[in-house]
């Protein structure tokens, strides 16, 4: 009888998932100092989590941002990357620019809400007692999280990428995804400081004051990154920072020195494809149609332009039949037709 009763009672006892649960941890190891760490844990039979799967690699500068996204979509629990102390890393600096790589995409994740599953540490080839710490405390950590968020697991695809354009795309896919996949709906734009921000990252910052409204910068645009819209009386400018690569074409072409390219990151106009808009510039209205037909600094600046080339009286004497500077194009050629026609029509009646 008393076997019976505890038999049921165990039986509906509700499943502990998290002491159950045991997660899938990738750890990424610099050859020279960690793994060589991690082995001497090994080797001395200290007591390690079995939940680590390690991967060894040059040295951490040589772990792309990629790999750590790829690991989370691809359904790990947590990543950890370990490498050489600073000042010890075998390649000089490979370490420091990981590890400013790594905290640049760790605010991205800390905002999908991944941000405790990732770690970047350092443990040298004689600290095998600290690795075992290590990694004992990261598992725990990751326990006390629970199983990934992220949705449908996916196997793991190639990853090769040949060049910067592809890498850079796909980790906006990457990232796309994984905002996918856990239902993140960004409601703010999230900036980065510059200072934060991995190289390989920014967008034209453009100064108001000096723009002229031209689209010198939106022509050379190789990536069609810079956005250019005419909403009613101004010209907006933006950029779509996902396609920015960073080229720097659009500050060698802008005639007004008026596009610097800085360092930055916009986490919502880089997921939804929107541009970011910057400023406005007005439009001048064509003083024959009335319509808005080109930026008012733009009319201005090349008013300056022939003052400054001392042709403005020359201009003058011809005695346009419209204001040159405030009237669109379209009408500029429809009073010149008039004006020849005026001119043709008694000539012409004469010969007849
Ligand atoms: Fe170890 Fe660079 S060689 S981090």
């Amino acid at each position: 009888m008393s076997t019976t009763s505890h038999t049921s009672k165990v039986a509906n006892k509700p499943k502990d998932t998290k002491k159950s649960f045991e997660p899938r941890i990738l750890a990424m190891c610099c050859n020279w100092c960690s793994y060589a760490g991690a082995d001497l844990a090994g080797t001395s039979r200290m007591t390690m989590p079995p939940n680590l799967r390690v991967i060894r690699v040059n040295c951490t500068g040589r772990i792309d941002p990629l790999f750590i996204l790829q690991a989370l979509e691809a359904g790990a629990d947590g990543v950890l990357i370990s490498g050489c102390h600073e000042g010890d890393c075998h390649y000089v600096s490979g370490n420091i620019v990981s590890k400013k790589r790594f905290l640049f995409f760790k605010k991205m994740l800390e905002e999908f809400g991944l941000g405790d599953r990732v770690d970047f540490v350092h443990v040298s080839a004689a600290e095998g007692d600290k690795w075992a710490a290590i990694t004992t405390e990261f598992v725990e950590r990751i326990k006390k999280l629970g199983p990934t968020p992220v949705k449908n697991v996916t196997n793991l695809s190639d990853i090769s990428v040949d060049d910067d354009h592809s890498r850079k795309a796909r980790i906006h896919e990457l990232l796309v995804s994984l905002s996918n996949r856990l239902g993140y709906q960004p409601k703010k734009p999230l900036h980065f400081n510059p200072d934060e921000v991995a190289e390989g990252y920014g967008f034209p910052k453009r100064d108001p004051d000096k723009c002229i409204g031209c689209y010198a910068c939106y022509n050379v645009c190789p990536e069609d990154a810079i956005k250019i819209e005419d909403v009613q009386n101004k010209r907006r400018y933006g950029t779509l920072h996902a396609h920015c690569l960073v080229c720097k074409e659009c500050e060698k072409v802008c005639p007004q020195e008026a596009i610097v390219i800085s360092p930055g990151f916009e986490l919502l106009s880089f997921l939804l494809n929107e541009p970011l808009w910057e400023f406005e510039v007005p439009m001048q209205k064509c003083s024959e149609c009335g319509e808005y037909f080109n930026p008012k600094p733009f009319c201005e600046h090349l008013e300056k332009k022939i003052s400054e080339k001392k042709a403005k009286e020359s201009l003058e004497d011809l005695h346009l039949p419209f204001k040159p500077y405030t009237t669109c194009s379209a009408c500029k050629r429809k009073k010149l037709a008039q004006s020849v026609a005026e001119v043709a029509h008694p000539a012409l009646k004469r010969m007849k």
